[in-house]
Protein backbone atom coordinates (compact mmCIF):
# COMPACT_ATOMS: atom_id res chain seq x y z
CA UNK A 1 0.00 0.00 0.00
CA UNK A 2 1.21 3.54 -1.19
CA UNK A 3 1.77 5.80 2.08
CA UNK A 4 0.12 8.73 2.89
CA UNK A 5 2.47 11.88 2.64
CA UNK A 6 1.60 15.34 5.27
CA UNK A 7 2.66 18.61 4.15
CA UNK A 8 2.97 20.65 6.83
CA UNK A 9 -0.18 23.06 7.78
CA UNK A 10 1.35 27.14 7.06
CA UNK A 11 0.32 30.22 8.26
CA UNK A 12 -2.83 31.37 6.53
CA UNK A 13 -4.16 28.55 5.50
CA UNK A 14 -7.18 26.81 6.57
CA UNK A 15 -6.73 24.52 9.89
CA UNK A 16 -6.52 20.72 8.65
CA UNK A 17 -10.44 19.13 9.93
CA UNK A 18 -10.48 16.26 12.28
CA UNK A 19 -13.03 14.31 14.64
CA UNK A 20 -11.43 13.31 17.50
CA UNK A 21 -12.13 11.32 21.09
CA UNK A 22 -10.93 13.68 23.98
CA UNK A 23 -11.38 14.32 27.97
CA UNK A 24 -13.78 16.37 27.40
CA UNK A 25 -15.59 14.14 24.87
CA UNK A 26 -16.00 14.15 21.16
CA UNK A 27 -15.03 17.69 18.69
CA UNK A 28 -14.93 18.19 15.49
CA UNK A 29 -11.87 20.81 14.74
CA UNK A 30 -11.99 23.44 14.08
CA UNK A 31 -15.51 23.31 13.30
CA UNK A 32 -16.99 23.44 17.05
CA UNK A 33 -14.42 26.80 17.89
CA UNK A 34 -15.95 28.43 14.75
CA UNK A 35 -16.28 32.38 16.10
CA UNK A 36 -13.32 31.65 18.84
CA UNK A 37 -9.91 31.67 18.77
CA UNK A 38 -8.32 28.60 19.58
CA UNK A 39 -4.91 27.19 20.51
CA UNK A 40 -4.23 23.53 19.60
CA UNK A 41 -0.93 22.35 20.61
CA UNK A 42 1.02 18.86 21.19
CA UNK A 43 2.98 17.45 24.16
CA UNK A 44 5.05 14.82 24.04
CA UNK A 45 3.40 12.07 26.63
CA UNK A 46 1.52 12.06 29.53
CA UNK A 47 2.83 11.47 33.03
CA UNK A 48 6.17 13.16 32.09
CA UNK A 49 7.65 16.19 34.32
CA UNK A 50 7.55 19.34 31.30
CA UNK A 51 4.30 18.29 30.27
CA UNK A 52 3.22 18.59 33.49
CA UNK A 53 4.79 21.66 34.78
CA UNK A 54 3.21 23.22 31.77
CA UNK A 55 -0.53 21.14 32.36
CA UNK A 56 -0.76 23.02 35.36
CA UNK A 57 0.22 26.86 33.81
CA UNK A 58 -1.72 26.38 31.01
CA UNK A 59 -4.79 25.10 33.08
CA UNK A 60 -4.41 28.03 35.62
CA UNK A 61 -4.18 30.49 32.36
CA UNK A 62 -7.15 29.04 30.83
CA UNK A 63 -9.76 31.99 32.36
CA UNK A 64 -7.57 34.41 31.14
CA UNK A 65 -7.16 32.57 27.42
CA UNK A 66 -10.96 32.39 27.49
CA UNK A 67 -11.53 35.93 28.29
CA UNK A 68 -9.29 36.88 25.31
CA UNK A 69 -12.23 34.90 23.49
CA UNK A 70 -9.50 32.08 23.36
CA UNK A 71 -10.40 28.27 23.53
CA UNK A 72 -7.38 26.20 24.30
CA UNK A 73 -7.56 22.17 23.22
CA UNK A 74 -4.01 19.81 23.51
CA UNK A 75 -3.04 16.85 22.21
CA UNK A 76 -0.63 14.02 22.99
CA UNK A 77 -0.47 10.25 20.83
CA UNK A 78 -1.44 8.59 24.28
CA UNK A 79 -4.80 6.94 24.92
CA UNK A 80 -8.13 8.71 25.97
CA UNK A 81 -7.18 6.85 29.77
CA UNK A 82 -4.22 7.45 30.17
CA UNK A 83 -5.06 11.02 29.89
CA UNK A 84 -7.75 10.94 32.18
CA UNK A 85 -5.51 8.75 35.04
CA UNK A 86 -3.06 12.08 34.23
CA UNK A 87 -5.13 14.69 35.07
CA UNK A 88 -5.95 12.62 37.62
CA UNK A 89 -2.95 12.47 39.58
CA UNK A 90 -2.46 16.27 38.60
CA UNK A 91 -5.54 17.47 40.31
CA UNK A 92 -4.93 14.98 43.35
CA UNK A 93 -1.13 14.52 43.98
CA UNK A 94 0.72 17.32 42.19
CA UNK A 95 2.01 20.64 44.24
CA UNK A 96 4.34 23.19 41.85
CA UNK A 97 5.36 26.62 42.11
CA UNK A 98 2.50 26.93 44.40
CA UNK A 99 -0.25 25.03 42.31
CA UNK A 100 -2.12 22.39 43.90
CA UNK A 101 -5.69 20.62 43.15
CA UNK A 102 -5.19 22.19 39.72
CA UNK A 103 -8.56 20.72 37.27
CA UNK A 104 -7.19 20.87 33.30
CA UNK A 105 -10.91 21.44 31.83
CA UNK A 106 -9.91 22.22 28.50
CA UNK A 107 -10.17 19.00 26.21
CA UNK A 108 -7.17 16.46 25.80
CA UNK A 109 -7.08 14.63 22.21
CA UNK A 110 -6.39 11.01 22.28
CA UNK A 111 -4.39 10.30 19.36
CA UNK A 112 -3.13 6.75 19.50
CA UNK A 113 -3.28 6.33 15.42
CA UNK A 114 -0.97 9.45 15.60
CA UNK A 115 -3.29 10.70 12.61
CA UNK A 116 -3.55 14.27 13.69
CA UNK A 117 -0.52 14.64 15.03
CA UNK A 118 1.16 13.30 11.04
CA UNK A 119 -1.70 15.99 9.72
CA UNK A 120 -0.70 19.18 11.66
CA UNK A 121 3.23 18.32 11.50
CA UNK A 122 3.56 17.68 14.84
CA UNK A 123 5.46 14.80 14.83
CA UNK A 124 9.29 15.37 13.57
CA UNK A 125 10.84 12.75 13.34
CA UNK A 126 14.67 14.13 13.90
CA UNK A 127 13.29 14.46 17.45
CA UNK A 128 11.28 11.67 18.09
CA UNK A 129 9.26 9.20 16.12
CA UNK A 130 6.72 8.58 18.36
CA UNK A 131 6.26 11.03 20.15
CA UNK A 132 4.71 14.64 19.55
CA UNK A 133 6.89 18.00 19.75
CA UNK A 134 5.55 20.68 21.82
CA UNK A 135 3.64 22.66 18.74
CA UNK A 136 1.24 25.51 19.26
CA UNK A 137 -1.41 26.57 16.62
CA UNK A 138 -3.40 29.80 17.07
CA UNK A 139 -6.29 29.62 15.09
CA UNK A 140 -8.35 32.88 14.59
CA UNK A 141 -12.49 32.44 14.89
CA UNK A 142 -12.53 31.66 10.61
CA UNK A 143 -10.46 28.94 11.29
CA UNK A 144 -7.09 30.24 9.96
CA UNK A 145 -3.52 29.21 11.36
CA UNK A 146 -2.30 32.60 12.00
CA UNK A 147 0.64 31.40 13.92
CA UNK A 148 2.66 28.18 14.60
CA UNK A 149 5.71 27.78 17.08
CA UNK A 150 7.40 24.51 17.68
CA UNK A 151 9.50 23.39 20.82
CA UNK A 152 11.60 20.46 21.62
CA UNK A 153 10.80 17.91 24.23
CA UNK A 154 13.11 18.94 26.33
CA UNK A 155 12.08 22.51 26.77
CA UNK A 156 8.85 24.16 28.28
CA UNK A 157 6.76 26.41 26.32
CA UNK A 158 6.96 30.02 27.71
CA UNK A 159 2.64 30.46 28.39
CA UNK A 160 3.62 34.42 28.34
CA UNK A 161 4.67 34.57 25.15
CA UNK A 162 1.50 32.72 23.93
CA UNK A 163 -0.84 34.85 25.45
CA UNK A 164 1.07 37.80 24.07
CA UNK A 165 0.76 35.88 20.45
CA UNK A 166 -3.00 36.29 20.83
CA UNK A 167 -3.34 39.40 22.37
CA UNK A 168 -0.94 40.54 19.56
CA UNK A 169 -2.96 38.80 16.67
CA UNK A 170 -5.81 40.27 18.34
CA UNK A 171 -4.58 43.89 18.33
CA UNK A 172 -3.11 43.76 14.60
CA UNK A 173 -6.59 42.44 13.42
CA UNK A 174 -8.59 44.94 15.29
CA UNK A 175 -6.39 48.40 15.14
CA UNK A 176 -5.02 47.37 11.66
CA UNK A 177 -1.55 48.04 12.47
CA UNK A 178 1.60 45.80 13.21
CA UNK A 179 3.65 45.16 16.57
CA UNK A 180 7.11 45.46 16.54
CA UNK A 181 9.55 43.43 18.72
CA UNK A 182 8.57 42.62 22.12
CA UNK A 183 5.52 44.07 21.69
CA UNK A 184 3.11 44.53 24.74
CA UNK A 185 -0.20 46.19 25.24
CA UNK A 186 0.77 49.73 26.12
CA UNK A 187 3.36 49.53 23.34
CA UNK A 188 3.81 51.87 20.17
CA UNK A 189 2.43 50.26 16.91
CA UNK A 190 3.44 50.18 13.65
CA UNK A 191 1.62 52.10 10.83
CA UNK A 192 1.20 50.49 7.43
CA UNK A 193 4.28 50.98 5.55
CA UNK A 194 3.59 54.27 3.33
CA UNK A 195 2.89 53.48 -0.49
CA UNK A 196 3.59 56.11 -2.16
CA UNK A 197 6.33 59.01 -2.23
CA UNK A 198 3.75 61.66 -1.88
CA UNK A 199 2.77 59.73 1.51
CA UNK A 200 6.70 59.28 2.78
CA UNK A 201 7.10 62.96 2.06
CA UNK A 202 4.32 63.94 4.32
CA UNK A 203 4.99 61.11 7.08
CA UNK A 204 8.62 62.86 7.05
CA UNK A 205 8.02 65.99 7.49
CA UNK A 206 4.59 66.12 9.40
CA UNK A 207 4.72 65.93 13.07
CA UNK A 208 1.20 64.73 13.77
CA UNK A 209 0.26 61.73 16.36
CA UNK A 210 3.03 59.66 14.27
CA UNK A 211 6.38 59.25 14.71
CA UNK A 212 8.61 58.36 12.06
CA UNK A 213 12.18 56.39 12.59
CA UNK A 214 12.51 56.79 8.76
CA UNK A 215 9.98 57.00 6.09
CA UNK A 216 8.95 53.50 5.70
CA UNK A 217 8.94 52.92 9.40
CA UNK A 218 6.65 54.97 11.83
CA UNK A 219 4.63 54.08 14.86
CA UNK A 220 1.79 55.80 16.37
CA UNK A 221 0.50 55.50 20.76
CA UNK A 222 -2.30 53.00 21.13
CA UNK A 223 -3.87 53.10 24.77
CA UNK A 224 -3.39 49.69 26.82
CA UNK A 225 -6.74 50.32 28.21
CA UNK A 226 -7.98 50.79 23.98
CA UNK A 227 -6.49 47.20 23.30
CA UNK A 228 -7.42 45.53 26.52
CA UNK A 229 -10.98 46.93 26.39
CA UNK A 230 -11.77 45.92 22.82
CA UNK A 231 -10.06 42.29 23.28
CA UNK A 232 -10.64 41.04 26.97
CA UNK A 233 -14.54 40.34 27.81
CA UNK A 234 -14.88 39.15 31.34
C1 LIG B 1 8.70 15.82 29.61
O1 LIG B 1 7.61 16.34 29.40
O2 LIG B 1 9.25 15.89 30.70
C2 LIG B 1 9.37 15.10 28.51
C3 LIG B 1 8.64 14.40 27.58
C4 LIG B 1 9.28 13.70 26.59
C5 LIG B 1 10.66 13.73 26.51
C6 LIG B 1 11.39 14.46 27.43
C7 LIG B 1 10.75 15.15 28.42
Amino acid sequence: MEEKVYSMPRIGEKAPDFKAVTTQGEINFPGDYKGSWVILFSHPADFTPVCTSEFMIFANMEKQFNEANCKLVGLSVDGLYSHIAWLRTIKEKIEYKGMKNVEVTFPLIEDITMEVAKTYGMLQPGESSTKAVRAVFFIDPKGIIRTIIYYPLSLGRNFDELYRVIIGLQTADAFSVALPADWRPGDDVIVPTAGSCGVAKERMEKKDEMHCYDWFFCTKKLDKEKVLKTIIKK
